[in-house]
């Protein structure tokens, strides 16, 4: 089964063919960085004007790099939330439009589901049910996944996203856009705990996280002592020092959730988690709780359409289709009952992405 799928929820185009759910047949993106950077964020009027001018482009060549044509198209999977409203309506009238005008069947994708699912793109042996990190420029949320397109929220940040403290701290410091791969890159030659900033929530009974406070810790910081331009030691020190907070609490809520849930394999997905020191603290943190870490190659932690294309055909076998008058969601919870007019899934007794989950 050949699963045509689109992305555009935020500042990337992308468009991919996949097949049977794990092979990828093509994948090409089309980042609109340059777009933004010098605004040091995404700027959702001209994200949404990009995407019209590239996703042709792109979805044709998805469909030239897989040898493949609309009409072999077995169905159409399109992110219909959470993101940029704009943006996200660009990817569903093109969706919908390919799946009307060739009959094919289609339906909308939760974003969140496609960051959980991507890593089965690599690692088709993957045991559900698992615990699920997502962790990119908008979101940061815990997830106990039951099967594809079955969670159950457990946290969430309650302020700030991961990925985006990264970009604001970069835009703080001078280091450019996006902020992730810069800190990341800066921060291998940084000595750990040289400057030390504040942990949120860790001592609560929740899983939620905040990053807001962290954010505001390294704006005092710099007031209190200003960093010079010749003082790269101190900047290296200071974006480590960053870093290992925001990686901390990561791993520290995601170990307390999978406790919890009685998990045994946790999946980190989303940009942050092509984060170097991220990956290697999982690991470690891993071995220490005898559980399996996995994380995506990067190209499939960041936005992109495969992943759309795994939960599409796993939603599409079960027969769920949605409807031609589905609309664009910019938040969670993406009312289910919206987006499949065609079967649904099981029945839970717990509430589908509603409250994070209380510590005991
Ligand atoms: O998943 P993604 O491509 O888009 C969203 O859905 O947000 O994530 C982009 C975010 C940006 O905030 C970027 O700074 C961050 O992921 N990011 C990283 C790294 N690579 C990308 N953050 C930390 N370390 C990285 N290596
Ligand atoms: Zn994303």
């Amino acid at each position: 089964m050949r699963v045509l799928a689109i992305e555009s929820s935020c500042d990337d185009t992308g468009a991919a063919v996949v097949e049977d759910g794990k092979k990828i047949l093509s994948n090409p993106v089309s980042s609109q960085v340059e777009v933004h950077r010098k605004y040091g964020g995404v700027v959702p009027e001209l994200a949404s004007r990009k995407h019209i001018e590239t996703i042709i482009p792109v979805v044709r060549a998805a469909l030239e790099e897989a040898r493949t044509t609309l009409d072999d198209i077995d169905g159409v999977a399109v992110t219909c939330g959470p993101g940029l409203v704009g943006s996200l309506l660009v990817g569903l009238s093109v969706a919908k439009s390919i799946a009307y005008a060739k009959g094919k069947p289609w339906l909308g994708v939760n974003h969140i589901d496609g960051h959980l699912c991507a890593v089965l793109l690599e690692r088709e042996d993957l045991v559900f049910p698992f615990l699920g990190l997502v962790v990119s420029g908008g979101h940061t949320s815990l997830y106990r996944v039951e099967e594809v397109g079955r969670t159950h929220l457990l946290g969430k940040t309650r302020d700030d996203a991961a990925g985006e403290v990264f970009d604001k701290v970069a835009k703080m410091l001078g280091l450019g856009y996006p902020g992730g791969p810069i800190i990341d890159r800066l921060s291998k030659y940084g000595s750990s705990g040289a400057v030390r900033f504040p942990r949120a929530l860790l001592s609560s009974k929740t899983l939620d996280f905040s990053f807001s406070g962290l954010k505001t810790a390294v704006v005092n910081y710099l007031r209190a002592y200003p960093l010079g331009e010749d003082e790269q030691d101190r900047l290296i020190e200071v974006v480590s020092g960053f870093q290992e907070a925001v990686v901390d609490v990561l791993v520290r809520k995601a170990k307390q959730a999978a406790r919890l849930e009685r998990l045994e394999r946790i999946v980190v997905s989303g940009g942050v988690a092509s984060n170097g020191y991220l990956r290697q603290k999982f690991h470690e943190m891993a071995e220490d709780e005898g559980l399996e870490v996995f994380f995506p190659s990067p190209v499939l932690c960041t936005d992109n359409a495969a992943m759309i294309g795994v939960v599409g055909y796993h939603c599409l076998q079960k027969g769920w289709t949605s409807p031609l008058s589905l609309n664009a969601f910019a938040n969670l919870p993406i009312p289910l009952e919206e987006i499949w007019t065609k079967g649904a899934p099981n029945p839970d007794p717990r509430p589908l992405n509603s409250d994070s989950r209380e510590l005991p």
